[in-house]
């Protein structure tokens, strides 16, 4: 671990405690569809209620743009954490105000109260100073335990620090920064990297650190045929940067200067309409037909990327292969999971898309560590550090 700050060197009893958490979970008609990330909070929580915590718990949730949206209230991920814990939360109507000192004042050593969306405020995304000391006033202590949002600089993860007596970094803090910390330092090779996803401009950083780190890239997902593209592979009318090309190439090129074997989807799945029941097809050349589109990575690039998972010493997985939320376009996916659990090496997986496939395929057992962030953990790996663990020491 960085030398930060804990929360187990502070003393939280009967101490007005604000916890920043990073409750941002999927939702679906104001039901939380993947608990993950209120379930990975839930060590700290416990700890901090052992302690006698009075316990605020503030979060994001989606991006509302200092607007106040209903759909986007912190209701549904209280009901649901309220049910994990099996106890009463209350639910203020505000982060700031006389609303919360008033709930605080009635609030208990062991009890939780849940605040509104932090972003109904667009103070909070700018870090604006008088916002965080709003949000600090009624308390003497801030955990900070959202590993997921420690890449953005906002109030509740920056901005408040300055305004209470104590700091600490919550025990899934301490937990993601151990366990991504290991493939940065403690590297076993050859070190391999599975990248996916939709766009080749969100994982530049990322590919461009790992050309220094890594043996072997595999690239997935609808940015492999930017990619290919840039080589003058046929891709149809498959999902393009068009912007992105040249980028595309300069990576390619750093690659070669390093040695670093990049490997790019050699058949594929498609279908001639991006659509959940398109009929899909394989195709097995490295071209695709003029009218089609890649959905997926084909049966023999499964088996080059898994040959290579199998044999990495350190792997690290960020970004779907395919439409992996369609049955038909999911194999590629699936079949990345299935041999990074396979794989005897130290492995990590990051980002929503990645972690559900994980979970949905059962095998997170078999994961040495499945991290809640996905901006933050490539931010953290491309950079060693981000502004919400600087502040905390780190
Ligand atoms: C995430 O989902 O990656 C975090 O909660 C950060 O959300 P943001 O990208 O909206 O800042």
């Amino acid at each position: 671990m960085m030398d930060v700050k804990s929360i187990r060197d502070i003393s939280l009893e009967e101490r007005a405690v604000l916890m920043r958490l990073d409750l941002n979970c999927p939702l679906r008609d104001g039901e939380v569809t993947n608990d993950a990330r209120i379930r990975a909070a839930l060590p700290t929580i416990k700890y901090a209620l052992e302690q006698g915590a009075r316990l605020a718990i503030a979060s994001h949730l989606g991006r509302p743009k200092g607007q106040v949206n209903a759909a986007l209230s912190m209701e549904s991920i209280g009901a649901r954490l309220s049910e994990l814990l099996e106890m009463d939360i209350v639910l203020a109507d505000n982060c700031v105000g006389d609303g919360v000192k008033g709930v605080l004042q009635n609030l208990r050593s062991g009890q939780i109260v849940m605040l509104e969306n932090l972003r109904f405020h667009e103070g909070e995304t700018k870090n604006d100073p008088e916002f965080a000391r709003r949000l600090a006033a009624p308390f003497e202590v801030f955990v900070n335990d959202a590993f997921g949002a420690c890449h953005r600089a906002h109030a509740s993860v920056v901005g408040v620090l300055p305004f209470v007596q104590d700091v600490g970094a919550g025990l899934l803090l301490e937990k993601e920064v151990d366990g991504l910390s290991r493939i940065l330092h403690e590297v076993e090779r050859p070190f391999v990297a599975v990248i996916g996803g939709a766009k080749v401009s969100d994982k530049v950083g990322i590919l461009e650190a790992l050309l220094n780190k890594v043996q072997t890239i595999c690239i997935g997902g609808a940015m492999a045929y930017t990619f290919l593209q840039a080589q003058g592979v046929k891709v149809g009318t498959s999902r393009v940067e068009a912007d992105k090309l040249h980028v595309a190439r300069k990576i390619l090129k750093g690659a070669e200067a390093r040695n670093v074997t990049i490997l790019l989807p050699s058949d594929h799945v498609v279908a001639n309409e991006f659509q959940r029941d398109a009929q899909a097809q394989i195709v097995t050349s490295v071209d695709i037909p003029d009218e089609s589109m890649g959905l997926d990575i084909g049966p023999v690039t499964r088996r080059a990327y898994a040959a290579a998972i199998e044999g990495a010493g350190s792997l690290l997985w960020n970004g779907p292969m395919g439409v992996f939320e369609w049955d038909a376009f999911a194999a590629g996916t699936n079949a990345v999971a299935a041999a990074v659990a396979d794989c005897d090496g130290y492995t990590v997986v990051g980002g929503g898309d990645s972690v559900s496939a994980i979970e949905k395929a059962g095998v997170a057992e078999r994961i040495n560590h499945v991290s809640t962030g996905g901006g933050a953990s490539l931010e953290f790996l491309e950079r060693g550090n981000l502004p919400g663990l600087e502040v905390l020491g780190g």
